[in-house]
């Protein structure tokens, strides 16, 4: 663990602030600190009657960002927490009713380059991947090692939309019974392996999908932004605002269908006189379509390519 060494650049940062509308003395949480990005330029526009909240899984990031000089007077209350228990550790450190929150759900280039957690396929590394490893949850070695044919192969098919889920899933646990599979070059050949000679070429995409489902599973990353959204939503003060960027579509499908849902109201069938379900829409949707990056964005960096920002006003 080197936190010195911490990189990640803030994606969609402009669009963060454009959605959130920071202002002096205003008061927001960072569900995700991950570089201090967006952190840093909301305590610049909140300046020094404004507070921020910012809260990361990985310890290696809060630690880090207090390693950083400062570009602000202010200070961050920093929280290693999950955000999927926003509520609470708001309610903790004395946050409610705040005037935006903003979660960017992914990892950081340090995470993914330099943390030595085999996120990445690219480098020679343990199979662990746990963005917070003080905890004793299972580790993608763990997944591998315990996980039946058919729950691996629904998981690769699920959170990695692979196509050769089925096969692949067959060779870990053939493999398996000979050595365990415990490194991140293991599990690229046998994926490689695994894939039709034909197709081997594009074995790469075959791994990024396929770490990406472990990295999905190890760390619980769906249910934790299913609980963080309704939380975050309760938080916002009216007129606050909610921004939510991700990297992958069954993050987006389950942003897009929960704003939808928050911002629609009554529900009763058209032949009722009246309504009787007393539904009434409690946000008011920003981005008909997610904004991506921009070509100056993308030019400077191609990790924001897959980035798709969406944002809902509290009403
Ligand atoms: C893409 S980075 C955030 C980058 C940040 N916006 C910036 O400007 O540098 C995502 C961060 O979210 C953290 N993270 C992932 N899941 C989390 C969770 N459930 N709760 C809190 N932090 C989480 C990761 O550890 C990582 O540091």
């Amino acid at each position: 663990m080197i936190p010195n060494s911490y990189k990640h650049t803030p994606v969609l940062l402009q669009e963060v602030l454009e959605y959130l509308q920071p202002k002096v003395g205003e008061v927001f949480i960072d569900a995700t600190l991950g570089g201090g990005g967006y952190t840093e330029a909301l305590l610049g526009a909140v300046a020094s009657t404004g507070k921020v909240l910012s809260l990361d899984l990985d310890i290696d990031a809060i630690r880090a960002f207090k390693l950083k000089p400062q570009t602000s007077n202010l200070k961050p209350v920093l929280v290693q927490g999950n955000f999927k228990d926003i509520a609470s550790i708001a309610q903790a450190n004395g946050f409610s009713k705040v005037n935006g929150v903003v979660a960017d759900i992914g990892l950081s280039s340090y995470e993914l380059d330099d943390a030595g957690r085999g996120i990445s396929f690219k480098h020679d590394e343990p199979l662990d991947m746990r963005f917070d490893a003080s905890v004793a949850n299972p580790t993608a070695a763990d997944l591998l090692a315990f996980k039946s044919e058919v729950e691996l192969t629904k998981l690769f098919t699920e959170y990695g939309e692979e196509r050769y889920s089925r096969s692949i899933a067959r060779n870990i646990v053939r493999k398996r019974t000979e050595e365990a599979v415990t490194r991140t070059t293991q599990l690229v050949d046998i994926i490689t392996n695994s894939l039709p000679r034909a197709v081997r070429h594009k074995a790469q995409d075959s791994c990024r999908r396929i770490f990406q489902a472990l990295r999905i599973a190890v760390n619980g990353e769906l249910e934790n932004l299913r609980q963080f959204l309704p939380d975050a939503l309760g938080l916002l003060a009216p007129g606050g605002r909610l921004v939510v960027v991700v990297f992958h579509s069954l993050e987006d499908r389950i942003v897009k269908q929960f704003f939808v849902q928050a911002a629609t109201g009554c529900v009763c069938p058209a032949n009722f006189p009246h309504c009787v379900c007393g539904k009434t829409p409690q946000v008011q949707i920003l981005t008909r379509r997610p904004v991506s990056a921009g070509e100056a964005e993308l030019a400077q960096n191609s990790r924001s390519r897959p980035a798709k920002l969406r944002a809902v006003l509290k009403l």
